[in-house]
């Protein structure tokens, strides 16, 4: 095919040269090995004439944009929350959608893991004691904090990441797991992990560790807020590995300074990267930057998968992880 009859794409940011590569084999591709962050109206002046765009959880794909870039016809987010697209606008304009989910379930648990046993065992707050000179004994209680092990975990959001997270604090750390969700686990998947349905305030209220792992959309946005905090228990911890909307920050800051909750662990933010300083300055807090799915191989699986989601699109086949299945099919709007 020659090159000026392919569809035009556009990678909105530095992605691995190998994918980007694999693109060029199909489309004309405009990319972004500078990783300049597009502003809205540049976002939308590179998109003129673009039949795709292979994006991550930084551009927003919204009705407007969707109208002043009239040649889309896929969207690819390289992400498995996709709370950066309008879906339905896109499936009123008959725009395809697609997100990562599955790949990157395992490493994303990692994570969450791993914040939480940074907040419960104080170890961020213990290292920049360290670090700062400040350790000159040994004392019986000096860091002295909750246990993981044999605690209750309590999972807010139970799809493929929560149940990954249930498994390790289950399987590794011999945790109670109690969940809360919109729709319960079939009993064989409950039944390994002997994982409990609740309701959410008996959730905040048992749980020891709290993990969030729920989808952000309006209905979700403070799904923690002052009032959800004032149920959990003091000595609890808060782990949010979703999206920073999830959490009224400042009454979590709040929480955390009055001692009414004992740490939290974050990796996600409300206007990331801009940090809420409420929390910057707080010891109890364990901050990470949103590396949920940095590891090498995932993030190479995310990009894969993004890359197949826009060949598939815009070669007249069904991609892999459609969010708009309905949009299949219509070829022009
Ligand atoms: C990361 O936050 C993702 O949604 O993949």
């Amino acid at each position: 095919m020659a090159a000026s009859s392919q569809p035009h794409v556009l990678v909105a940011r530095r992605i691995f040269p190998q994918v980007v590569e694999r693109l060029r084999e199909c489309f004309e591709v405009d990319d972004n090995p500078t990783d300049t962050i597009l502003e809205r109206s540049q976002l939308v002046e590179r998109l003129q004439g673009k039949a795709g765009a292979f994006i991550t959880a930084s551009e927003r794909i919204d009705a407007a944009l969707l109208d002043a870039c009239p040649d889309l016809r896929a969207v690819c987010n390289m992400a498995v929350g996709f709370n950066n697209i309008d879906v339905q606008a896109c499936s009123a304009r008959g725009v395809m959608a697609t997100n990562t989910p599955g790949v990157l379930t395992e490493t994303t648990a990692d994570l969450g893991f791993a914040l939480l046993m940074a907040a419960a065992r104080r170890i961020t707050e213990g290292e920049r004691y360290l670090r700062q000179g400040r350790w000159t004994r040994w004392t019986y209680d000096m860091f002295i904090a909750p246990d993981v092990h044999g605690s209750t975990l309590g999972i807010l959001g139970m799809g493929r990441i929560g149940q990954a997270i249930a498994r390790r604090g289950a399987l590794g750390f011999g945790m109670k797991v109690i969940y809360h969700n919109r729709t319960r686990l079939a009993p064989d998947l409950e039944a390994p992990l002997a994982a409990r349905w609740v309701e959410k305030t008996t959730l905040l209220r048992e749980c020891d560790h709290l993990v969030l792992v729920l989808p952000y959309s309006d209905q979700t946005h403070h799904a923690i807020g002052a009032a959800e905090l004032a149920l959990m228990k003091p000595a609890a911890t808060l782990t949010n590995i979703g999206r920073g909307g999830l959490v009224d920050e400042d009454a979590l800051a709040a929480a955390l300074q009055a001692g009414r909750l004992a740490a939290a662990g974050l990796d996600v933010f409300e206007g990331e990267p801009h940090i809420n300083p409420k929390l910057m300055a707080l010891p109890n807090a364990a901050l990470t930057p949103h590396i949920g799915s940095a590891s090498l191989r995932t993030r190479r699986a995310m990009a894969d998968l993004a890359a197949a989601n826009l060949i598939a699109a815009l070669c007249g086949q069904r991609p892999p992880s459609l969010l708009n299945p309905e949009v299949f099919g219509l070829h022009s709007r």
